[in-house]
């Protein structure tokens, strides 16, 4: 119970397959009180996971806001501290993906891409961080980015040029927030099979599938799991010292012979 007493929200995290989900389990088994965020069209599947944490012993409320609004970010923040009077530890999660030749994207798949996995992040780190100066006992944020921070996929332009952008944000907020003991990293999932990749192309068939295995050096899809462990250190104290930092959890497949 290493998180007892401490509170964590994490974003993105309806689905029962989901990374976000993973971390929640992950948090709420070392004793964490958890608020689970998602959009608000998903409010029934927060309310079952709730009861999931709840079920487990957790201690856990829903807030579902969509996080490209500003008011509905600042919304989700006061019911973190509404529901447990602080918060310790952002899982910055939440995200989309589109499979999309550049020359074939339309304005409005752009401007979605970038408005929650630029802005939609950038909002919760900052109202998160806010609120943490404001109690002075420090934090630890997590964003969950993606292998493609490095590493150069076809028809996924947009979305790797976000996930290249977290980086950037992740130091350069790091540098700020140092000076309050907020530490800021991010981790990097190579290939999980949540429901955000149900309706990748390259991922239809028993024989695609089984070369996207054979691409990656552990020769698997990574786990919610496992992606979860990594944002566990990154809040334990043993990375108290750690900050700006990224994290791949992807098999090796960002330093496989296709990588740069
Ligand atoms: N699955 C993978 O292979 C993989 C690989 C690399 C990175 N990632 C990243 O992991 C994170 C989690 O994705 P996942 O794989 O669990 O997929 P997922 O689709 O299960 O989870 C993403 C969640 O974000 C939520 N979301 C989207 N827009 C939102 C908004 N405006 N407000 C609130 N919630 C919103 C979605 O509703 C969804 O439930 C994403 O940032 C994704 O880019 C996933």
């Amino acid at each position: 119970m290493r998180l007892k007493n401490k509170v964590a929200l994490v974003t993105g995290a309806a689905s029962e397959r989901s990374i976000g989900w993973g971390i929640a389990r992950e948090l709420a088994s070392d004793g964490a009180a958890i608020v689970i965020n998602d959009i608000p069209a998903r409010r029934n599947e927060l309310e079952e996971r709730v009861g999931q944490l709840n079920a487990m012993g957790a201690n856990s409320v829903m807030a579902p806001s969509d996080l490209t609004e500003p008011a509905q970010v600042e919304q989700m923040i006061d019911a973190c501290i509404r529901a447990f009077g602080r918060l310790d530890i952002v899982c910055s999660n939440a995200g989309m993906i589109r499979w999309e030749s550049f020359l074939d994207i339309k304005p409005a798949t752009l401007r979605a891409l970038v408005d929650i996995n630029v802005k939609g992040n950038m909002l919760v780190c900052k109202a998160a961080a806010e609120q943490m100066i404001k109690r002075g006992e420090g934090g630890r944020i997590v964003v969950t980015s993606s292998v493609q921070t490095y590493f150069h996929f076809p028809i996924t332009p947009v979305y790797g040029a976000t996930k290249h952008a977290m980086h950037i944000f992740v130091g350069s907020l790091a540098l700020e927030l140092a000076p309050y003991n907020i530490t800021v990293n991010h981790i990097g999932p190579g290939w999980v099979q949540t429901q955000m990749n149900d309706t990748s192309p390259e991922l239809q068939t028993e024989a695609s599938i089984q070369s996207q295995k054979e691409a990656i050096p552990l020769r698997r899809a990574g786990t919610t799991e496992e992606m979860a462990s990594a944002v566990a250190y990154f809040i334990s104290k043993e990375a108290a010292y750690t900050t700006g930092a990224y994290l791949p959890i992807d098999g090796g497949l960002s330093i496989s012979k296709y990588s740069y």
